[in-house]
């Protein structure tokens, strides 16, 4: 028998009944796929969310008590930190060597700024190589498990739309050199776009337009998808979080992991010293005693351009996205199965099908996403830490293809990181009159996972000399 009846009372409830206009015209198939979608769907919470966010114009209000955050700036400042840092090397060594540590990478991402078609870690960005970000990372995870004696594992964070694509990918390379075994792939959930009208919309006349629900979807994916489970068995109890598009991240850090676990963090973050009162990155503040990271574009004008005495920024540390997260955490905060992190709104253009059954491709917004961030689990920690980063040395995000935080800006990083690694091991790198890099040169992440690998690399093979104008990678 047909659902029909029960999907209409379902829908109809709160005003979605539009979801089934094309229903006679489905088949038996079709009628299946529409009915798990509309099934899947908390009807009375999602109305709650429409009403809080696309029908209103008000929504995450911003705390009036914001201060910036404490960190530990990257270089110590007394002797006594200097001794801390040290420390927390060693620990994070430790900690590695003893297989208390995973990487996590989130790549459910839609990269609809990159323009690339195929999931984002397929894209090729090494300067001569092409080598793909996904290449990058699994190279640097294979050097740190031959590094610290104990291979590490890698949980990878893909959504409905790209997860075939994904592992498909990762076949086709042979997991890059890694055990097939230590790469989890695990699915985020999704989010059905809507109408300026509070309307959820069709993608066809048989399936809702659905989106990844944003990062802050992995710390519940952790847990549903046995994640978390996995790493107790394995003992791991820290985890190494980047995005998919830095393939300059540090995919394991000694000391940011050490000092995590000395301080008793729950989750962590590498901050960075921002380039200017605007720049695109989120800010952390201190609200009601709590870290919380500010989205740049809800910083007031006023405190994002406030000054210190000395003229630096008050707000100077915005969040590259990389963190360190306790497994424990996850668990408390996801126990039941269930975790409410904010919900923000994004504007976007979204295909779909309109009253005719024609579909539409809308040239300005015409629909509201809705996404959770995984820095809003911070303020839910009982102990927080933040650790000034090296940007040169951690951050270069492939968000766009030219311009600023393009895929041309990342390859420019990657070569300034390689050949400082190079020069620091006495290496003579031509440059231009304005400094910059006159040759186009990668570093396998193999032969290149920290300065000590570069500079046994360049004495093993007696490199004095990058030739100008050369285009070499070094595997
Ligand atoms: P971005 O915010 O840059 O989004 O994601 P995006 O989808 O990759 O790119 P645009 O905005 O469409 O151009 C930052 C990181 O978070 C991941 C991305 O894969 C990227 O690593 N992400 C984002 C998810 O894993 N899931 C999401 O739902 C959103």
């Amino acid at each position: 028998m047909d659902c029909f009846d029960e999907l209409l009372k379902k829908t109809a409830a709160f005003g979605q009944e539009q979801l089934l206009r094309f229903w006679n015209e489905l088949s038996a198939e079709q009628k299946k796929e529409l009915s798990s979608e509309i099934d899947a769907i908390d009807f009375a919470a999602l109305a709650d969310l429409i009403s809080k966010y696309v029908l209103t114009s008000n929504h995450n209000s911003i705390p009036g008590d914001l201060t910036p955050a404490p960190y530990f700036p990257l270089d110590p400042r007394n002797a006594e930190q200097k001794e801390l840092y040290l420390r927390a090397s060693e620990r994070g060594e430790e900690l590695l060597r003893a297989g208390r540590v995973s990487c996590l990478t989130v790549a459910g991402g839609q990269g609809s700024r990159l323009g690339f078609d195929g999931p984002k870690g397929t894209y090729p960005i090494g300067p001569v190589t092409g080598r793909t970000l996904f290449g990058y990372f699994a190279e640097s995870i294979k050097r740190a498990g031959e590094k610290y004696g104990k291979k590490l594992s890698w949980y990878i964070m893909t959504s409905l739309l790209n997860r075939e694509a994904t592992e498909t990918f990762f076949k086709e390379n042979n997991f890059f050199g890694l055990a097939s075994e230590q790469v989890f792939f695990f699915n985020q959930g999704t989010m059905p776009a809507c109408g300026y009208d509070g309307k959820l919309l069709l993608a066809t006349k048989s399936s809702l337009s659905l989106s990844p629900d944003g990062h802050g979807g992995t710390l519940l994916a952790l847990r549903k998808s046995g994640a978390l489970d996995r790493m107790a068995k394995e003992g791991v109890d820290f985890l190494s979080y980047f995005q998919v598009d830095n393939p300059l991240v540090p995919v394991v850090s000694p000391l940011f992991i050490g000092l995590h676990d000395l301080q008793k963090s729950e989750m962590s973050a590498i901050m960075l010293a921002k380039t200017g009162p605007f720049e695109k990155l989120g800010n952390f503040c201190v609200t009601g005693g709590r870290l919380e990271i500010i989205e740049y574009s809800d910083l007031p004008a006023e405190l994002a351009e406030s000054r210190n005495p000395d003229g630096t920024l008050r707000f100077i540390a915005g969040s590259p996205a990389i963190h360190l997260i306790s497994r424990k955490f996850i668990e408390n905060l996801t126990s039941g199965g269930n975790l409410r992190l904010p919900w923000h709104r994004a504007d976007k253009k979204v295909p779909y099908i309109d009253d005719a059954g024609e579909l539409v491709t809308p040239e300005s917004p015409n629909a509201v996403k809705l996404e959770s961030f995984i820095f809003d689990a911070m303020p839910l920690a009982k102990q927080t830490m933040v650790l000034e980063g090296d940007r040169k040395s951690v951050f270069a995000p492939t968000k766009n293809r030219t311009g600023v935080d393009s895929a041309e800006s990342c390859r420019e990083m990657l070569i300034e990181r390689d050949a400082k690694y190079l020069e620091a091991a006495g290496v003579k790198i031509p440059r231009t009159s304005e400094g910059k890099v006159d040759a186009k040169i990668e570093l396998s992440p193999s032969v290149a996972f920290d300065a000590e690998d570069v500079a046994m690399y360049v004495k093993a093979h007696k490199i004095t000399e990058i030739a100008r104008g050369a285009e070499i990678c070094l595997e």
